[in-house]
């Protein structure tokens, strides 16, 4: 399977494709330039291309774009996706003077995202941070995701399997997305509170 990480060339993105590649995937790393995602691509023994080209190219998109820029950028690239599946990982946070807030938008930035392209939209991974899953091995969390679509939701589950020694977590539809961006929210907090690099970890399932 190829996977395409659009905006691929920041530190999630880079930290997903060691995993990804670890674990036998083909890896695009995607750029709105194309010599930015060279040069990331490079570094990492792996394939870089345009955002446009890297979404055209893959069977599965994951948007690692900034975050604010994720709706605008899923918009743009329409057409290059098409009815390929689409992984968001993206969470809006609001740094107040109180601590990290989640956003007040009405929708989670997933839902934004599904109402600009014909591809399935699964969101996830959010709880994961970038130091951890980027770092010597696989971080010791679970990867929670959730999605209306089974084939997508199948396919992402089965990638997150991949990235860290904890469970993939199925967290039902869609809407979850707006419970699971919001808690990047909370673990920022918690990392600023206790000096952590916090992950999640669901006691119970069997
Ligand atoms: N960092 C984490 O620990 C973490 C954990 C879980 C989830 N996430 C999510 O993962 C995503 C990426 O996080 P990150 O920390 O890697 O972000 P980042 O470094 O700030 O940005 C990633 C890439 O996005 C592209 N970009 C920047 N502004 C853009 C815009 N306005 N439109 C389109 N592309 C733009 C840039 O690539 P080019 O300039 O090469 O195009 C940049 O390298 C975010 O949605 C975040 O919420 C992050």
């Amino acid at each position: 399977m190829k996977v395409a990480l659009i905006g691929g060339t920041g530190s999630f993105g880079i930290a997903l494709a060691v995993r990804l590649r670890e674990a036998g995937y083909a890896v695009v790393i995607g750029s709105r330039d194309a010599q930015r995602a060279a040069a990331a691509a490079a570094e990492l023994g792996v394939e870089g291309a345009t955002n446009d080209d890297a979404a055209r190219a893959a069977d599965l998109v994951v948007l690692t774009t900034k975050a604010d820029g994720a709706v605008e950028t899923a918009r743009a690239l329409r057409d290059a996706i098409g009815t390929t599946p689409v992984l968001s990982v993206a969470a809006e946070l609001r740094f107040t003077k109180d601590g990290v807030l989640p956003t007040d938008e009405a929708t989670s930035i997933a839902q934004r995202i599904q109402d600009e392209i014909a591809g399935p939209v699964v969101a996830g991974l959010h709880s994961l941070a970038a130091s951890n899953l980027g770092g010597e091995a696989p971080p010791d969390e679970d990867a929670l995701v959730c999605g209306d679509d089974r084939a997508a939701k199948d396919a992402v589950l089965e990638l997150a399997a991949h990235l860290t020694t904890g469970r993939a977590v199925d967290c039902g539809p869609l809407a979850s997305a707006r419970a699971l961006e919001g808690m990047t929210a909370v673990i920022v907090n918690v990392n600023k509170r206790y000096r952590a690099h916090a992950g999640v970890r669901l006691t119970g399932l069997h």
